[in-house]
């Protein structure tokens, strides 16, 4: 077992399928900007070899498939009936709903249970201006289609200042009458918000938010995992709703988290831009292929910092 004196070590394993997506959000994408592929990205069956070796290397057992945006790939369908089919403890989708129309089927016959879908606001002309790509009907339709097969799902919404404040409390009451939890991730300064003047000016705190909500709401703070990202908070007989507090509860001491890029490399931390090319790994048997990748892990572990200090090269290729 690889474990840090933090008695970190990885559990949890995000495999972003490209880096290409279909909307160009504010908060992550500078204007005028596209993410495109990466250069040499890995094929599903290469990706799935990695993922298997990495939970031969640490236990890993659970997945979230990322991107980008993962639906835009082709290697979507292969990827995700591949890994379901590895008998993993969890696996789960983090994607903007866009296309979830589009793969409703294939989603239902991979029998995936759980599912994340990031959505900002309810206003279609303010969906515009925030995502610069899609439309909000298509993704409310994705939503309504997953909830029909039955999958559990959180709602991710990036509340900021200037663009959807008054629309934390409607949206919680969409996601509280659909069962729904809604998970408001605070601003972060990733890629061009690093010392953009505009990220203070947005930026709503964890203690703002529970102000708003509190406005329409009684709730209390609730049970969250160990390892989890968010503080929950129970409304009673209506739900629960969680915080992603990256500045106000941060969260890098009990980090499991392990990244690996479309192109194939391993990300340890996502304040960190050390990353580890896995390209000889996926190449060797598995004999060799193993030993090799247990020093990689703990190369990467050792990447994981005490506190997230603002990064540049971003949550987009890796999917947060
Ligand atoms: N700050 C906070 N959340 C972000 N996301 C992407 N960039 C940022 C940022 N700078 C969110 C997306 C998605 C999730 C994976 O991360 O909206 O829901």
């Amino acid at each position: 077992m690889i474990v840090d004196r933090l008695g970190r070590k990885f559990s949890n394993l995000r495999v972003s399928l490209t880096a290409a997506c279909n909307y160009a959000c504010t908060y992550c994408v500078p204007d005028g900007k596209r993410l495109m592929k990466a250069q040499n990205e890995l094929g599903a069956d290469q990706l799935l070899r990695a993922v298997t070796l990495l939970r031969q290397a640490t236990g890993i057992d659970k997945v979230r498939i990322t991107g980008g945006e993962p639906l835009v790939t082709p290697k979507f369908d292969e990827f995700l009936l591949g890994v379901m089919d590895l008998g993993l403890s969890d696996v789960s989708l983090t994607t903007n709903g866009q296309l979830l129309p589009a793969k409703k089927e294939v989603i239902a016959e991979s029998g995936l249970q759980r599912i994340n879908i990031s959505l900002d606001t309810l206003n279609s002309l303010k969906f515009k201006q925030i995502a610069r790509g899609g439309d909000l009907e298509t993704v409310l339709k994705g939503i309504d289609d997953m909830l029909e097969l039955g999958l559990k799902i959180k709602v991710n919404m990036v509340p900021m200042r200037s663009q959807n404040f008054n629309e934390i409390v409607p949206m919680l009451d969409y996601c509280l009458d659909r069962g729904i939890e809604l998970r408001f991730i605070e601003l972060m300064r990733m890629g061009h918000l690093l010392g953009d003047s505009g990220f203070q000016a947005d930026f709503i705190s964890m203690e703002a938010l529970l102000d708003e909500i509190g406005t329409q709401y009684e709730f209390s703070r609730t049970h969250a995992p160990y390892d989890s990202t968010a503080a929950r908070f129970a409304i009673r007989g209506r739900g629960n709703f969680g915080i992603i507090a990256n500045e106000s509860e941060p969260f890098c001491r009990t980090c499991t988290r392990l990244r690996l890029s479309s192109d194939g490399y391993l990300y340890g931390c996502l304040s960190n831009a050390r990353r580890h090319d896995l390209s000889e790994v996926l190449e060797m048997p598995g004999h060799q292929a193993l030993p090799r990748l247990q020093n990689v892990l703990l190369d990467a572990l050792g990447d994981k910092k005490l506190a997230f200090q603002g990064e540049v090269t971003v949550m987009k290729f890796i999917g947060g």
